[in-house]
């Protein structure tokens, strides 16, 4: 191969031929990093800046490359700005073009600083600005969910186990249960936030840098607790990126779960709610048909998502200290994933307020599945009955009902001694739906008057 001019002017000066065209392709990142621009120009202002107080940079030379990065932000806000495949990635790409504005004083910015400690100090930024708007999101969706709870407080409807029905239960309870998965994942949200609020800057390419500079400043300017404790880990570490995978993987995990109940529950053969027509999509062939498409996304999303978690996993395993162009690869699937996550609470958050109980339907599947069964067993106890002998006595009644078609509460009384002369009149009142779900009246429980208390302490937790 003849001998060429080296192409990058950023670290071209000990080679003596130019990249090869594809390994220029394969290695570059700006296709995809380009969305750190925002965050790259704040983090160089807060470089410049620090710079300039320890004495590195007179006051001028900041003051041109603040002037500088900020026309660059705006070049590339309005779409003029010219990102080069050549220039590698956007940190080469913005540093360039200030050059070009500024001349000589824009090669002055990377003084003590190198592209190791700057990506890792622009993805923390990035993704701290990311969780903040995710929280909001998932806020809307949790008070979206009390909303609805506390129009469906009394609303009853089968509980299941095994998907089959077991004791009545509200429909505010069961959406109460979505609240607090969401409120484990907001806690973790806000946790992975607390761990990944630190500044690598200064780190420079992994030792540190022989420039007096001041980390505690170029953190405190860009909002970070504190700097990094070691240089090392500081361009190495993207445990905040797993971190935020997780907790990404765990709530497209509960929305999934949510979504698939959602799913089963606008079927015909359910029938316990209606979605609004916009959140569902037609058949191209069947007309009848009104498909849950929103949440069958949803659910289908949380794949993805728990394949970036995996990515990165894999992608740290076998890392050695301290910087590797392997982390080049940490961006695109922390990218999906937050676009993911991001759309997927937005369409529940969208969506579960319009939600209409269809409260009739509800009620006649509790109806149908005898589940007031435990109630009778647990109102023979009372009785003075053993707990294992009123559930025999109960799976017999249960049994006859069902060679009768009727639910218990359904047997007069002279059938429903048969099984027990313990049984007498007030036998049905418990038997009744509402009578059941208001008997489970305890922290936590069922009856409409806990789950009221529930949605204010769950309001109180969000602050409202
Ligand atoms: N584009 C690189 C990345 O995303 C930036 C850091 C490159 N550092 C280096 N020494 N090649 O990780």
């Amino acid at each position: 191969m003849s001998k060429k001019t080296p192409s990058n002017q950023q670290w071209g000066g000990r080679f003596s031929e130019a990249t090869d065209e594809f390994v220029q392709r394969f290695t570059a990142s700006v296709n995809f990093d380009q969305r750190l621009y925002a965050h790259d120009i704040k983090g160089s202002i807060a470089h410049a800046t620090m710079l300039a107080k320890v004495g590195v940079l007179t006051d001028t030379e900041r003051d041109q490359i603040i002037t500088g990065l900020t026309q660059i932000a705006g070049e590339i806000e309005s779409g003029e700005f010219q990102w080069q495949i050549e220039l590698e990635d956007v940190h080469m790409n913005i540093e360039a073009r200030l050059t070009q504005l500024i001349g000589i004083t824009g090669k002055k910015l990377h003084t003590g600083r190198s592209r190791n400690d700057q990506v890792a100090t622009d993805i923390r930024l990035f993704l701290r600005d990311e969780i903040d708007a995710i929280d909001l999101e998932l806020v809307r969706l949790q008070t979206g969910l009390l909303d609805l709870a506390e129009r469906e407080a009394e609303t009853i409807m089968p509980g299941f186990t095994h998907l089959q029905t077991a004791q009545p239960v509200t429909f505010g309870h069961h959406l109460l249960a979505w609240f607090e998965m969401l409120k484990r994942d907001r806690s973790r949200l806000l946790d992975c936030r607390k761990r990944l609020n630190q500044s690598p800057l200064g780190a420079a390419a992994l030792a540190g840098t022989s420039y007096p500079i001041d980390r505690a400043y170029s953190a405190e300017l860009l909002g970070f607790s504190q700097a990094t404790e070691n240089s090392l880990d500081s361009v190495s570490d993207r445990d905040f990126a797993i971190e935020f995978c997780a907790f990404a993987s765990l709530l497209m995990t509960h929305l999934s779960r949510a979504s698939e109940e959602l799913v089963i529950w606008t079927s015909a053969q359910f029938d316990f709610i209606e979605l609004p027509d916009r959140f569902c999509t037609g058949s191209s062939i069947m007309p009848q048909k009104k498909n849950p498409d929103v949440p069958e996304l949803v659910r289908g999303k949380s794949g993805r998502v728990n394949g970036h978690l995996i990515a990165l996993l894999t992608l740290m395993k076998s890392q050695p200290l301290a910087y590797n162009k392997d982390n080049q690869e940490d961006k695109e699937p922390l990218f999906d994933a937050v676009d993911t996550v991001k759309d997927c609470l937005r369409a529940f958050a969208d969506m579960v307020p319009a939600i209409t109980a269809k409260k009739a339907s509800m009620l006649a599947a509790a109806k149908r599945g005898f589940a007031t069964a435990t109630d009778l067993a647990d109102y023979l106890v009372r009785k003075g009955v053993a707990f294992r002998d009123a559930h025999e006595i109960v799976g017999r009644s249960v049994a006859y009902g069902i060679a009768q078609q009727k639910d218990l509460a359904e047997l007069s009384l002279a059938e429903l001694q048969q099984f027990s002369s313990h049984i007498e009149e007030d036998v049905f009142a418990i038997l009744t739906l509402e009578g059941s779900v208001a008997l489970r009246d305890h922290w936590g429980g069922t009856a409409p008057k806990q789950v009221r208390q529930a949605i204010a302490r769950a309001r109180a937790s969000l602050g409202e």
